[in-house]
């Protein structure tokens, strides 16, 4: 169990393509997976992926009940999601505010489509397959483009849409 450093944007670890996970359950697995949920939630952050805690692996955790960063979204279930395959299912685009715990103190406008379908397999090898909208859809798509090194800022569309968190989406 332990807090790891969270890598930064600038990092290029952040850019690089993850491996899938080749065996669950696993004591790596899971002992990755508690650092990350310790270093989420000592963020105070709605998801993380393992490449942002510097392992290139293809692990996404997400999930909370009430968020201070993000205030008006409704709860997200704690989930998590390996070797995650995502269908666009709703492909009408939603704009909303990103942040991120690699890019922090900012936030950002990224276009979105509404709803998603995920698939994936939980730390036990128990498939996952739920169809989601809004916020929890976001989420989702957030965190697996950090398992295909893309961080939000890059689908920015108007970059004017972008800075500092106390300054923007308010
Ligand atoms: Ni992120």
């Amino acid at each position: 169990m332990a807090i790891r450093e969270i890598l930064r944007m600038g990092d290029g670890r952040l850019l690089q393509v993850a491996q899938p996970v080749t065996k669950v359950p696993s004591a790596l697995i899971d002992n990755l997976l508690t650092d990350m949920f310790d270093t989420m939630a000592d963020a105070d952050g709605v998801g993380l992926a393992a490449p942002q805690i510097g392992e290139l692996l293809r692990v996404v955790v997400f999930g909370f009940d009430q968020n201070d960063r993000y205030p008006d979204e409704l709860s997200v279930p704690k989930t998590v999601l390996i070797n995650p395959q995502i269908e666009v299912i709703d492909s009408a685009e939603e704009l909303d505010w990103e942040g991120c715990l690699s890019v922090p103190g900012m936030r950002g406008q990224v276009p979105r489509p509404r709803g998603i379908r995920y698939q994936g397999i939980d730390p036990a090898g128990i498939a996952i397959d739920r169809i989601v909208t809004g916020f929890h859809a976001r989420v989702v798509l957030h965190e697996c483009d950090h398992l295909d090194g893309v961080l939000y800022p890059q689908r920015i569309r108007d970059i004017r849409n972008f800075g500092f968190e106390d300054l923007v989406g308010n």
